[in-house]
């Protein structure tokens, strides 16, 4: 297998406060290891102080236009210049809540590559669509708008995160072998157009981990570690979720 380094990316949503900044910065901080990533994605405002703290962040969406008149939107040179790495695109929630479309995520893809934010593409089917068998067509879906728009090697620096709408905030997670099954899909995928390419990507798992079943999740070949949600916001459990991710990815 390749030597993948595993990486943990807590999500907070439009949760944190400058308490959480200071308690969640000392975690980290003791967390940080040579053979681990650890980004945080906090609200647009907390995204300085943690920088501060010197703890690895990202934005949970950017703007996929240059700066203009765009009421309530930010920018992704900003968030660049203020020193984040990252930044999500695509999320279930931007999806479904705010109606953003495969396009609309591709061109918040590019936007974030241009001003050299690392995106972590966001897929994941449905309950519906699992029902319907149609999990594999959602994300080849979501993951080819992104390829036809910006060529394969735009996955050269970004990162995927398969988060099945149904285990998002639900405490119902896909079972290691259905998260792994949904990983070797996209692995095997973005193989047929370039192995080495495949073998190098980062595709971490996300809804519904926690400390208790991040390590049979983490063990599986082609998960390289976790976005997690409601667990990223308690030091304890995010701690031992990133311990977890050091010993089995
Ligand atoms: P939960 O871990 O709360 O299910 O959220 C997952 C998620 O949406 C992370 O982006």
């Amino acid at each position: 297998m390749a030597t993948r380094k595993p990486m943990v990316a807590g999500n907070w949503k439009m949760n944190g406060s400058l308490e959480l900044v200071n308690q969640l910065s000392v975690a980290v901080n003791n967390i940080k290891s040579a053979d681990l990533d650890v980004v945080v994605f906090p609200p647009y405002p907390l995204l300085s102080s943690l920088i501060e703290q010197g703890v690895t962040t990202g934005a949970q969406t950017v703007s996929e236009n240059e700066p203009g008149a765009f009421t309530g939107e930010v920018d992704a040179q900003l968030i660049k210049d203020l020193g984040a790495k990252y930044t999500l695109v695509g999320h279930s929630e931007r999806r479904s809540i705010y109606g953003e479309s495969n396009n609309t995520v591709a061109n918040k893809f590019a936007r974030a590559q241009q001003v050299g934010l690392t995106p972590i593409l966001c897929v994941g089917e449905s309950e519906q669509q699992r029902e319907k068998e149609q999990t594999e067509l959602v994300v080849a879906a979501q993951i080819d708008a992104v390829i036809d728009k910006l060529g394969l090697a735009a996955l050269k620096d970004s990162v995927i995160a398969y988060e099945p709408v149904w285990a998002i905030g639900t405490g119902k997670t896909a079972s290691p072998e259905q998260a792994q099954s949904v990983h070797k899909f996209i692995r095997d995928k973005i193989a047929t157009l370039s192995s080495d390419l495949a073998q190098g990507l980062t595709i971490l798992y996300g809804g519904s981990v926690n400390e208790k079943n991040s390590e049979l999740l983490f063990a599986q070949p082609d998960i390289d570690g976790g976005l997690i949600g409601g667990a990223s916001l308690k030091a304890d459990s995010f701690t031992a979720i990133c311990n977890s991710a050091k010993r089995t990815v």
